[in-house]
């Protein structure tokens, strides 16, 4: 099998990633995008990690786009992307793990009060504040994929009084969030959840309450988050994802003092692991078995 492989990648990474698709899938053939077009009736299957608009386009016998990200927004808004290709997202229970990782140290950081003791550091301040236990802790996760799953269990495991929510209770949310002192951001970006971190949102959570955006930039309205941070609405707003990466120098949440901002690293997706799980999405096409982790494209992931 011809496998063009595309992404946003430098020549390091495209070498590491072939690299390791090509250990898990030692009998297909990796092609760059401009080698992939000499073969175009012969490449049937794309693993991509993001790729510049057009990377897909004049491959007509392509079969399956598989993702090396979890999320699809990107590459979902390309419209040279071939019409009725299935796409797969990436599910790694490698990158999920890390997800979970990252929600238990911020989580934690919130909850004990880690990052405001970094602060006083900075002040040479010497004061304790109230130690609670983690059972006192409300958190909700929003998103109840892979990766929204995962983070919900490892914080539940830890003790935390955890609630998800999913787009299939939109009714649910207003309680859920006026409850919850922590708001995890696990969604899929589609047009039903873009902007849905705006005014509106942070005016129904609870005073002092913390915002972790793990998902897409493009879920918050940074002007309104920034005010709600302002304001002291919110104590503080962990923030992995921005409407333009990498964050730009003169954005106001590199210097915000209750924004910790985070360069994309929440979950990387691991090369060993998501090559594998793309491998076995290949040989399943290649073995006329049904393909995993399907996007639906009227839902938008
Ligand atoms: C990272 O944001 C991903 O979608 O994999």
């Amino acid at each position: 099998m011809k496998v063009v492989l595309a992404g946003d990648l430098d020549a390091a990474e495209w070498v590491a990633w072939r690299a390791a698709l090509a250990q898990a899938m030692p009998e297909a053939q990796w092609l760059a995008p401009d080698e992939a077009r000499q073969h175009a009736a012969e490449v049937h299957a794309a693993v991509v990690a993001n790729p510049p608009p057009g990377s897909l386009a004049g491959l007509p016998a392509l079969r399956l786009i598989q993702s090396l990200w979890a999320g699809v927004d990107r590459l979902l808004a390309d419209a040279t992307l071939p019409a009725g290709v299935p796409v797969a997202r990436m599910v790694d229970p490698a990158m999920s793990a890390a997800m979970a990782e990252t929600a238990l140290w911020a989580t934690l950081a919130l909850h004990r009060g880690f990052f405001t003791y970094q602060q006083q550091q900075g002040d040479g301040l010497w004061r304790q504040h109230p130690q609670r236990r983690a059972d006192e802790v409300n958190v909700l996760v929003l998103g109840r994929g892979a990766m929204g799953s995962a983070v919900a269990q490892r914080l539940a495991a830890q003790g935390y009084a955890v609630r998800t929510w999913g787009r299939d209770n939109p009714a649910g949310l207003p309680p859920l969030v006026a409850a919850a002192e922590i708001v995890i951001n696990l969604l899929p970006l589609t047009p039903a959840t873009r902007g849905l971190l705006g005014a509106r949102f942070f005016a129904g959570m609870r005073a002092g309450a913390a915002l972790l955006n793990f998902g897409r930039g493009a879920h918050v309205v940074d002007g309104d988050l920034l005010a709600a941070l302002d304001s002291g609405r919110l104590r503080h707003a962990v923030l992995d994802v921005f409407h333009a990466e990498p964050l730009p120098p003169q954005h106001r949440f590199w210097s915000h003092p209750r924004v910790t901002v985070l360069p994309h690293a929440a979950a990387l997706t691991d090369p060993r692991s998501a090559a594998a799980v793309a491998a076995a999405n290949l040989r399943a096409l290649g073995d006329g078995q049904p393909l995993a982790h399907l996007v639906d494209s009227q839902r938008g992931y």
